[in-house]
């Protein structure tokens, strides 16, 4: 092959020799391609699902970021199938009951410990390990947008692997105790007898006997916290009410926008349950929904940038889970969408994101001003997937507000429920947060954003009557 005066040949896809390669045939590539779709499903229905029951906040941001990720490459596949096949795809079969297997033990996994092991130690790897074969054996020239879809996917997921054995080796598991060791033994006899990932090898012969997902699985959606959220029922200090009332200067409010990003921790909590918990819609809207969880975990980071930057320990604000904590156990799944399509609602006018934003402004912090400048683009994608998701499912958009409304009136605060329970006393952490960043930053305390003590008791967080965040 003689190209132009030594211009690249073929698109610079690959040297002459290469698309030569005998390749896969379209059939076999689609057959493959399936399989790693299965694959990226069930990490996404996993990483989703294990959101709110976990208690390490660092895990509920990357299982967040890892959901998103393996969404968008199951509808990557998905369209490549497409491209190649004529409805109906089968892109909703188990290609194998062994993988199956594989992936129900994961998800049932009843420890961190576990989930971690079999996410990162072995279903990422076993998708890489199947993703870098296919590239290999498939023809780069004839097959480019199947090589196109393997590359975009492995270079995330060489980050979610990366991600994964740090935490390994940070928590300890490496190498794992024995009793881990015997599960992880099942999960690789699954695996092989699938003939691996892409079922591509000799399958082994062996009698698989499921461990954590003998008894049907049941999600558990009641949020967990670890220790440094000390008070998770707190709702001693009304966030909404200060910032929105003129009396206080913007840089106390600022510190106070950035609790409210952090206490976001809790939409990826309550988005997490409504997608495991719809089922059958068509995959662009779990992509989307999955989007926007991880924007809202993103929400979450913003908020501890904000503490950081200002050198105070978030810890001792209450970063409660109230919010998801009561949807979750209080609502369905459509009113718990309503609920949220109802808040983003109110984000959108004069009074939300663009007072948060201008607020920043006036308070002239940069860091401030950066996160709340793309919060509000956010919510504006979030408001788009709500009428586009939500909405849809009423007659018109008003009556959809008003299911969402009412839903949210329904769950009521358990102000006063929690507190009898001995959940919690309400405390008000304003003052201990707002002296250390008086001490972090050199000013003299103003005695009245010191006095400040207004709950949620009797305050909703749009401000009528009892409050949530988005
Ligand atoms: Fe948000
Ligand atoms: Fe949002």
């Amino acid at each position: 092959m003689k190209s132009y005066r030594n211009v690249p040949p073929l698109a610079g896809i690959c040297s002459p020799q290469d698309a030569l390669r005998e390749g896969l045939p379209v059939d076999e590539c689609v057959r493959r391609l399936k399989r790693y779709h299965y694959a990226f499903k069930r990490l996404h229905q996993t990483f989703t699902a294990r959101i709110p029951a976990e208690p390490i906040y660092e895990l509920k941001m990357a299982f967040s970021l890892h959901a998103h990720l393996c969404a968008e490459h199951v509808g990557d596949l998905r369209k490549r199938v497409g491209e190649m096949r004529e409805p109906p795809l089968g892109l909703d079969v188990v290609p194998e009951p062994s993988l199956e297997i594989f992936f129900d033990e994961i998800l049932s996994a009843p420890t961190t410990e576990e989930l971690l092991l079999g996410l990162y130690a072995r279903a990422i790897q076993a998708l890489q390990a199947a993703l870098q074969e296919h590239m290999a054996a498939t023809n780069p020239v004839v097959d480019q947008p199947s090589v196109r879809v393997c590359r975009l996917a492995l270079l995330e997921l060489a980050d979610i692997a990366a991600f994964g054995s740090q935490t390994i080796t940070a928590l300890g598991l490496n190498p794992p105790s024995a009793q881990q060791s015997e599960w992880l033994r099942l999960l690789d006899d699954a695996l092989a007898a699938a003939g691996g990932l892409d079922g591509t090898k000799d399958r082994a012969a062996a009698t698989l006997t499921r461990y954590y997902s003998a008894k049907p699985l049941q999600f558990n959606f009641v949020p967990r916290r670890d220790q440094r959220f000390a008070d998770p029922f707190n709702m001693g200090v009304n966030a909404e009410a200060f910032i929105y009332n003129p009396d206080y200067p913007p840089d106390a409010k600022v510190l106070m926008m950035f609790f409210k990003r952090l206490r976001e921790i809790d939409v990826p909590e309550m988005m997490a349950s409504i997608i495991v918990e719809t089922k059958g819609k068509p995959w662009e809207y779990y992509r989307a929904m999955s989007r926007q969880l991880w924007d809202e975990a993103r929400h979450a980071l913003m908020g501890e940038v904000g503490f950081a930057s200002l050198g105070v320990d978030w810890t001792k604000a209450q970063v409660n889970f109230s919010f998801s904590y009561a949807l979750n156990t209080m609502l369905t799944p459509l009113e718990r969408h309503g609920v949220l399509y109802f808040i983003e609602q109110g984000l959108m006018p004069k009074a939300g994101k663009r007072f948060e934003y201008e607020l920043a402004q006036a308070a002239r912090n940069p860091i401030s001003m950066l996160c709340q400048d793309y919060d509000w683009a956010d919510e504006v994608l979030h408001a788009h997937i709500g009428r586009e998701w939500y909405v849809a499912d009423f007659k018109n958009a008003a009556e959809a507000k008003n299911f969402g409304d009412q839903s949210w009136s329904k769950m009521f605060w358990n102000y006063s429920k929690w507190a009898d329970e001995g959940l919690t006393q309400h405390r008000n952490w304003w003052p201990d947060v707002y002296l250390e960043y008086c001490r972090q930053t050199g000013i003299k305390p103003d005695e009245k954003v010191l006095a400040y003590h207004e709950t949620y008791e009797t305050t909703r967080a749009d401000l009528k009557e009892v409050t949530g965040s988005a």
